[in-house]
């Protein structure tokens, strides 16, 4: 299923999840990942490094490319190409993140609220396996997804607008009830496009994965990684504000 906001309507999420709104999130991810890791710099080189797996506009990126040599992978070649302009200094590179595989390890492989589209357990602990194996030893992996199973309480709404030069973009999203004991959650996206009172609106369907705690810890450990909850803090509509961190 093609995924309308990461293909013909990728040109809205600089407007609607724009890269200033990632500044506080990305410092949280700074004291978690400093705090943790137990490498220093490698030889020849004055940063760590850092994969980002589902890197979507590069927004949360763009606040860590002065601490980390930045490389980043995305299934979307227009997302691929939004966060090209903006994280210039970063290496992208077109790939699942439930099998890529770049023949090299870094200091930190995150993925941000790209893993929500895991959607079974063999996608999230595919994709949990691709972000050990790019991990060195002594490195630290993120995991941010929206929801997690004890604390999602559907159905939810959330609306917001935001104003860019030429339209104001207004963005709704619902998100269904799960059904007991399933692994997903129904969104449905609802963009109101306003030009000057001429309205334009657009639809899109989303899956996205929701799984207990003990499923990741689980995972985590199966991938050899020392697992470990934090909570941070949520941001727009109540969302994230989940980090599962795993050690090498
Ligand atoms: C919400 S966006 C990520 C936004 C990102 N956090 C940012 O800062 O701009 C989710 C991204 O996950 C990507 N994605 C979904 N499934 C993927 C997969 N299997 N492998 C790699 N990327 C994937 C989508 O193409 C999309 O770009």
């Amino acid at each position: 299923m093609t995924l309308r906001l990461y293909d013909d309507l990728a040109h809205l999420w600089p407007i609607i999840s724009p890269p200033e709104e990632y500044l506080v999130e990305a410092q949280e991810w700074l004291d978690v990942i400093r705090s943790r890791l137990d490498i220093g710099p490698g030889a020849g080189r004055d940063l760590p490094t850092l994969l980002e797996l589902g890197c979507g506009g590069g927004h949360l990126m763009s606040h860590l490319t002065e601490h980390f040599i930045t490389e980043a992978v995305d299934i979307s070649p227009a997302m691929l190409e939004i966060s090209r302009e903006l994280n210039p200094q970063t290496l992208h590179h077109l790939g699942d993140m439930r099998s890529v595989r770049l023949g090299r390890a870094f200091d930190v492989v995150a993925i941000h609220d790209a893993v929500n589209y895991m959607t079974t357990e063999g996608d999230l602990r595919a994709a949990i396996a691709t972000a050990a194996e790019h991990l060195n030893p002594g490195g630290v992996a993120l995991f941010a997804p929206d929801c997690i199973r004890e604390t999602f309480d559907g159905p939810r709404v959330v609306e917001w607008t935001r104003e860019a030069e030429d339209r104001s973009v207004t963005f709704i999203e619902y998100m269904a009830k799960p059904q007991p004991g399933a692994s997903t959650v129904e969104s449905v996206f609802i963009f109101i496009i306003d030009r000057d009172g001429q309205v334009q609106v657009e639809m899109d369907r989303h899956v996205g994965g929701l799984f207990p705690t003990a499923t990741w810890m689980g995972l985590l450990a199966e991938a050899g990684l020392d697992g470990e909850y934090v909570r941070t803090n949520a941001y727009e509509g109540g969302f994230g504000g989940n980090l599962f961190v795993g050690r090498k």
